[in-house]
């Protein structure tokens, strides 16, 4: 297990430190309004394929689960993930309780009313400079929320201030089929970054690419 830091809540916001650039702000926003226009749950999360594949491609995830606790998605859109990481924990008789952070308004109103019962653990915030109201035994996050040259920046950040002692951080790539991009090699990305690897996961994708989504996790 990590050793964590003294102190958890940061000083002053991230975003004066480094902040994200207005391009990288405005793509999100147009994410919203994208996802916004979609019925489907799996289109309001950005995942363009049919339930079976979310399944395959996101199920992994419970690998990294091994007991009941609190679970914060940051990036959470619409809350689809968090409901479905809620219903395959409990098929292995885990109890996890949602929370979710995500830039977009209208999207964490649409995670609230998917988890009416949780409503009261989402936010609306910018996951590089979020300043957490407590930390969580379990926190999932992929790498696409900030910009590639923040990456380990933005892990260390929340390994520091966001995983409870004791907790997991369980971090997501995904690979984009219609821009041939292969999911990021997540133990290169925590080797360079002097991280021990706890845990990873893989999902299978098609012949076009083998590994559609690869996940890691660290404990603290
Ligand atoms: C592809 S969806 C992810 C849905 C689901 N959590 C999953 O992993 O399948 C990405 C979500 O992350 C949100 N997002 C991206 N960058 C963010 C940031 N820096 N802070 C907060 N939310 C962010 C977007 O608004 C979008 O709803």
């Amino acid at each position: 297990m990590a050793e964590k830091q003294a102190g958890f809540l940061p000083t002053q916001p991230w975003s004066e430190q480094t902040p994200l650039s207005e391009e990288f702000l405005s793509r999100l926003r147009a994410m919203e309004r994208a996802y916004l226009m979609q019925e489907s749950p799996l289109r309001q999360c950005g995942f363009s394929g049919s339930q079976r594949r979310w399944e395959t491609q996101r199920r992994p995830i419970v690998q990294a689960i091994e007991g009941d606790g609190d679970l914060l998605n940051l990036g959470c859109a619409n809350g689809y993930l968090l409901e479905s990481l809620v219903k395959w924990a409990e098929e292995k008789e885990i109890f996890l309780t949602p929370h979710g952070l995500d830039a977009g308004k209208l999207l964490i109103e649409q995670a609230q009313k998917r988890m009416s019962l949780f409503s009261r653990n989402f936010y609306i915030g910018n996951a590089w400079d979020w300043v957490p109201p407590r930390q969580y035994l379990y926190v999932y996050t992929s790498v696409d929320l900030v910009p590639p040259e923040f990456v380990p920046a933005y892990l260390k950040r929340i390994g520091r201030d966001i995983v409870a002692d004791g907790g997991r951080l369980i971090v997501g790539s995904y690979g984009s089929r219609s821009r041939q991009q292969e999911p990021m090699n997540l133990r290169y990305l925590f080797d360079d970054m002097g991280w021990a690897t706890d845990g990873m996961a893989s999902a299978p994708g098609g012949p076009d690419m083998p590994v559609a989504a690869r996940f890691i996790w660290r404990d603290f």
